[in-house]
């Protein structure tokens, strides 16, 4: 059980709230007449302030247009934030990069482009949530309200499916970050703030629908809805630091069981990725099969890269990545 309750009075700030996971999770917050302050860098943003001040019951809202991967942008926010505010409660989601990362390591492009590239996604979704949480997080140690910090990572962080290695580095990055922040703000003396890993499964939102939330949700998929109400029941009800949500096509016992064999690569001296090593197929669907009778099928193997989305550089396309 959190220390931290959702209730009436308390204070959200949620980062990429203009879209998908982080709009679903100020409706809720909203609803339980949270007051909260919104920021993305979309000009979906304002849109997003409107239909949460149109929330019944919702407390104040504030907002400002921030690009998290910049630090001053980020420190501006939060004087913004203790302004209005005081002190700060939950601080859920965060925010994604809209320009996708080369998906092959090995392209002929500019070393330039490539690198570019790289550091735009490093930038938001590993700086992005750094920024945020070393400009928040002395103070949220200090505050005497119980607090949390919520960042989101991805499985592709954890059992990392080749196909978008800038993505996957990020998310490692944001992994290990969370896992060191939540140490030493349980160490820090008199805290009552503790970081959490989110890490959603496969969800419907404009990152995985192509930009398009409005299009069909696939099956496979979660809504966001969904994937918002897992994380506040493990963060608020169970307080739990690893929340590894499920979606309608990877159960959680699957998952435990990738991320058993993805470590067990470590301990078993296997060829790094040895998932989708032709050598090791046959075993490794062995391995899951043999915990709980699980099918291995999924996203994450096998399917084909069917979809293309626009690159950064005009006219070059690059696969979409898996998304497990
Ligand atoms: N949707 C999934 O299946 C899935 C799976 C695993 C992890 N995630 C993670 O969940 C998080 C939310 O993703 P989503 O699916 O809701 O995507 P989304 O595209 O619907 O929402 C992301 C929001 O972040 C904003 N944003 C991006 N870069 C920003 C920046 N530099 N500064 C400020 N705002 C910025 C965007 O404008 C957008 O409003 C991301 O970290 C993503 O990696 C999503």
């Amino acid at each position: 059980m959190s220390a931290v309750t959702l209730k009436k009075g308390a204070v959200a700030v949620i980062t990429g709230a203009a879209s998908g996971i982080g709009l679903a999770a100020a409706h809720s917050f909203a609803s339980l007449g949270m007051s909260l302050f919104l920021v993305d860098y979309s000009p979906h943003l304002d849109a997003a302030v409107k239909q949460i001040q149109a929330v019944d019951g919702v407390g104040e809202v504030g907002s400002m247009k921030v690009d998290v991967g910049k630090v001053e942008e980020v420190v501006a926010m939060r004087e913004r934030v203790l302004d209005l505010f005081g002190e700060v409660s939950p601080r859920p989601p965060q925010q994604r990069r809209h320009i996708p990362p080369h998906a092959r390591l090995l392209p002929l492009d500019p070393l330039a482009d490539l690198q570019a590239n790289w550091h735009a996604v490093l930038d938001t979704n590993f700086f992005g949530i750094m920024n945020v949480a070393q400009a928040f997080a002395p103070y949220m140690a200090r505050q005497e309200n119980a607090s949390v910090i919520v960042c989101t990572g991805s499985k592709q962080g954890i059992t990392c499916p080749p196909g978008n290695a800038g993505y996957n580095v990020s998310k490692s990055a944001v992994k290990t970050y969370t896992e060191q922040l939540a140490h030493e703000l349980r160490n820090a003396p008199d805290c009552a703030c503790s970081a959490h890993l989110f890490v959603p499964g496969w969800t419907h939102t404009g990152m995985t629908a192509g930009g398009d939330q409005a299009k069909p949700k696939p099956a496979g998929a979660w809504t966001a809805e969904q994937t918002v109400e897992y994380m506040i029941d493990k963060v608020f009800e169970e307080g739990d630091f690893y929340v590894i949500c499920p979606d309608n096509e990877t159960s959680s016992a699957l998952d435990k069981a990738r991320i058993e064999w993805n470590l067990r690569d470590i301990i078993e001296n296997r060829p790094a990725l040895s998932r989708w090593h032709p050598a090791y197929k046959a075993r490794f669907e062995e391995f899951v099969q043999g915990k709980q009778g699980l099918s291995t099928r999924s996203r994450s193997r096998g399917r084909a890269l069917d979809r293309e989305r626009a690159s950064p550089a005009p006219g070059v396309a690059v696969p979409l990545p898996i998304i497990e």
